[in-house]
């Protein structure tokens, strides 16, 4: 056991004097090794928007592994430690598998652009409205929470799957669970702020949950939620300004929207950088948007405003027609119809980006869902 002595207070001048220094006196002093990266100073901020992680990270701690056999924590770049432990069973220890470009920048965004469904929706704008408009925000209210609380589930489970070594795109998933928790607090309190409640579950919510948590690769997963279902979602926030009957709403679905095309963007990037990098899987992907096209074609989910017999489609068309009298329900039914178009055109418009556009003009694309195109 190391003993204080006099002797050891000596200031050592070698880094070798300073491990025996330690090690007589019982401290490991081995960390205080220089980084071939001492020194080094950071090149000034690319914008002013403070100091961002693409800022800090370059050298050795912005070099990404291809493939990674890091499945100790071991943050990036940082040097190793024979005794670590196996802390991670990942999953994805493949780049292409989970990487996008700019996936720091998305991060980064997430952070900067967190709001509080407590403080920053103007409650106190909520208006006592006719009892059918009420009950309408309030059964789609319902179904929104219940959409919400299953796009947090489904990318939580792949957070613990992604080694340290792609932290950018993992911690864009953690940053994605609190945007969704905050969804589902703001449309739970929407119901519960005007006198009016949850109505009705919407099942389907959940099995399109459960359909897409059902993807055993990231990949597939993110085609399946970022860029469809939250696509279908997105535009559903963008008509918001016509579905809000007062600035309360306007804002809920205003800053919804900001959070949900930053999860659509996710998922868009992503599948790019697969097609850039990875063009084995140019087929298995395509098989993919097969499925999910199909699903867009049939149009029978929830997600798709157009379609009557649902309860949160009937309160769509209920608040963007005015009233559950025919003719408003008929005009309310129209505005969905348009909404609905917009949205296969924008699920178009992302898989061209992805670069999967070929499918539209080769025949592949589910038939039916190509009209969008010239309509
Ligand atoms: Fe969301
Ligand atoms: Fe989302």
């Amino acid at each position: 056991m190391a003993t204080k002595s006099k002797a050891n207070t000596a200031a050592p001048n070698t880094f070798e004097q300073l491990l025996d220094y330690g090690k007589n006196n019982g401290y490991k002093l081995d960390w205080l090794q220089q980084r071939e990266t001492f020194g080094d100073e950071l090149d000034a901020p690319s914008n002013g928007g403070g100091l961002l992680l693409q800022d800090v990270d370059s050298g050795p701690f912005a070099e990404v592994p291809e493939w990674t056999n890091n499945v100790t924590g071991r943050p990036r770049g940082a040097l190793t430690r024979p005794s670590a432990a196996r802390i991670g069973k990942y999953g994805i220890r493949t780049k292409a598998d989970v990487w996008l470009k700019n996936g720091a920048q998305l991060y980064e965004e997430a952070v900067q652009r967190q709001w509080s469904s407590a403080t920053d929706i103007p409650w106190n704008e909520l208006e006592e409205l006719p009892d059918e408009i009420e009950q309408a925000e309030c059964q789609l209210a319902t179904f929104l929470t219940e959409v919400e609380f299953v796009a947090g589930d489904v990318p939580g489970r792949w957070i613990s799957e992604t080694s340290p070594d792609y932290y950018e795109p993992r911690m864009f998933l953690i940053s994605q669970i609190m945007d969704e928790a905050r969804h589902a607090d703001v449309f739970r309190k929407r119901a519960l702020a005007n006198g009016g409640g949850l109505l009705q579950q919407n099942s389907s919510a959940a099995l399109a949950g459960a359909s897409i948590d059902s993807a055993r690769d990231f990949t597939e997963m993110s085609a399946r939620l970022h860029i469809s279902g939250e696509g279908l979602v997105l535009s559903i926030f963008r008509m918001g300004e016509r579905m809000a009957y007062n600035n309360a709403e306007k804002a809920i679905y205003r800053l919804a929207a900001s959070d949900e095309s930053r999860h659509v963007a996710f998922g868009v990037m992503h599948l790019q950088y697969v097609s850039q990098t990875d063009p084995e899987r140019t087929e298995e992907i395509h098989s993919y948007l097969d499925e999910i096209e199909l699903g867009l074609v049939a149009g029978t989910g929830g997600q798709n405003p157009a379609v009557r017999g649902t309860p949160s489609n009937a309160a769509i068309m209920t608040l963007l027609g005015g009233g559950t009298d025919e003719a408003s329900l008929r005009e309310g039914e129209q505005i969905a119809g348009a909404v609905r178009q917009r949205q296969v055109k924008e699920y178009i418009q992302r898989i061209k980006v992805a670069g999967f556009g070929d499918r539209f003009t080769n025949g592949r694309a589910a038939a039916g869902l190509t009209e969008y195109i010239s309509a």
